[in-house]
């Protein structure tokens, strides 16, 4: 056994499967930039920055040079009982950031899961209502009210939240009301039945994702989050944005609802906030955050460190304009990879905003095809290169926003060689298949 499986084989024995969603045997030593390297040298192109959560890359210096010093003199380990610089300091960037009106606040917490799971039971604790709107196949977390208004865990036999509607994500790809379908009125669609559920008037939040990443790498179609906020607007609902995989630079702009210019009542952000530490936030008027006093606690949330962190990756977001960055290089990567795979009957639709992409990958019939999705990925890995798949059969393309043109056309070419081999019967399957992935 190797240096990677050995590793690989003791995890097998040690962590709790429950907090797992594999793919391959990736076993890691270390990382740089947009590489990973595995135990025994192995280097690998990471088109995932896992997750979305390593966004800026591995072991970026000035977030690693944040993290030290802050690590050397603590001040304390957590924001319950006292204050910081740092954790004050990232509240206050993080307001001048996100754009709203009227006395707001900032929940600070760990994971995307805790940000969405306080939203909604903030909603619902200060509107005295029960109801959550969200969306089929959207994901919030993996933890509480979050998990279970998240249509891919109920799909996966997650037990749903008993006020919960959820609603039909419009798809311009693969339209709801058939092939011929518009996007205006797959839109519309949606939009209307959204707007059925608010009139009665017991919704307490809803929570959308500005692209739908889990559920498949979803772009809505323009009109789409404009149309859900001035129907909340009109009902008295709080929009919740869920900007925690996407947001923050990766689609091109800040944040990704600017793509539809709202403004949401509410935005939760995580991942990439934290530079790779657990980090998150949600942003939202004060009548909602505010109250009532020590019902979100968590006793390290709002640390020094994972605040150091964060405020140092907000300005490298915006000093290094990597909005900017990420849409230059999203749209090369979309190019290149549509050049490599023009010719593959078995690519379907690929898609992006920034550097949020998505490929679809399709049957002779054309239809999803989640077992190539796969192989796919199993490939990948082996040629080199780690990414994912989403929503069944969408490779998702998410890599750290600071790839080089290089790297690009690296990812581009190995991607095609992982789909050409897995059609061509190079993947044994029954490898493939001790990886459950999801
Ligand atoms: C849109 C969205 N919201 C929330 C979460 C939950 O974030 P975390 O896993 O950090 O708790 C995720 C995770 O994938 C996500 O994609």
């Amino acid at each position: 056994m190797n240096a990677s499986d050995l590793l690989y084989a003791r995890d097998m024995q040690a962590v709790a499967g429950i907090e797992k969603l594999r793919f391959f045997p990736l076993a890691l030593q270390s990382g740089s930039g947009v590489w990973l390297v595995e135990e025994g040298g192995r280097k690998l192109l990471d088109l995932t920055s896992t997750w979305t959560a390593a966004g800026l890359g591995h072991g970026h210096p000035r977030i690693t040079a944040a993290i030290c010093r802050a690590a050397q003199a603590p001040a304390g380990a957590g924001g319950l009982s006292a204050v910081h610089r740092d954790s004050v300091g990232l509240a206050e960037e993080l307001l001048a950031l996100t754009p709203g009106t009227g006395e707001r606040r900032v929940y600070l917490g760990h994971a995307g899961s805790d940000a969405n799971d306080v939203v909604l039971r903030a909603c619902r604790h200060a509107t005295g209502r029960r109801r959550i709107l969200a969306f089929r196949h959207g994901y919030h977390g993996g933890i509480g009210t979050a998990m279970r208004v998240s249509g891919v865990q109920i799909d996966a036999g997650v037990q749903a939240d008993p006020d919960l509607y959820l609603a039909r994500y419009p798809n311009v790809v693969h339209p709801h009301a058939g092939p011929d379908a518009t996007p205006e009125a797959e839109r519309d669609a949606s939009l209307l039945e959204v707007e059925r559920e608010l009139a009665r008037g017991d919704i307490a939040c809803l929570m959308v994702e500005p692209i739908l990443s889990d559920g498949g790498l979803i772009i809505p179609p323009v009109g789409f989050l404009a149309g859900l906020q001035a129907l909340c607007r009109r009902y008295g609902v709080m929009l919740a944005c869920d900007e925690v995989k996407v947001g923050l630079c990766r689609p091109g702009t800040m944040h990704a609802f600017e793509a539809d210019h709202i403004v949401p009542d509410i935005v939760t952000f995580g991942k990439v906030l934290g530079g790779g530490l657990p980090l998150s936030a949600a942003v939202g008027p004060r009548e909602i955050l505010d109250g009532p006093p020590a019902a979100a606690l968590l006793t390290t949330a709002g640390n020094p460190i994972c605040t150091a962190a964060g405020r140092e990756v907000l300005r490298v977001l915006v000093e290094e304009d990597m909005a900017a960055r990420s849409k230059q290089a999203g749209e090369r990567l979309i190019k290149a990879l549509r050049q490599a795979t023009q010719h593959m009957e078995r690519v379907g639709n690929i898609r992006g905003q920034g550097l949020a992409i998505g490929l679809e990958l399709l049957d002779g019939e054309g239809k999803p095809d989640r077992q190539l999705a796969q192989m796919v990925v199993y490939r990948a890995w082996e040629l080199g290169v780690v990414l994912f798949y989403v929503g069944g059969h969408v490779l998702e393309i998410t890599p750290p926003m600071t790839i080089s043109e290089c790297e690009i056309e690296l990812a581009a070419d190995t991607l095609y060689n992982a789909i050409r081999d897995s059609l061509s019967g190079v993947v044994n399957y029954d490898h493939v298949c001790r990886f459950s992935g999801w």
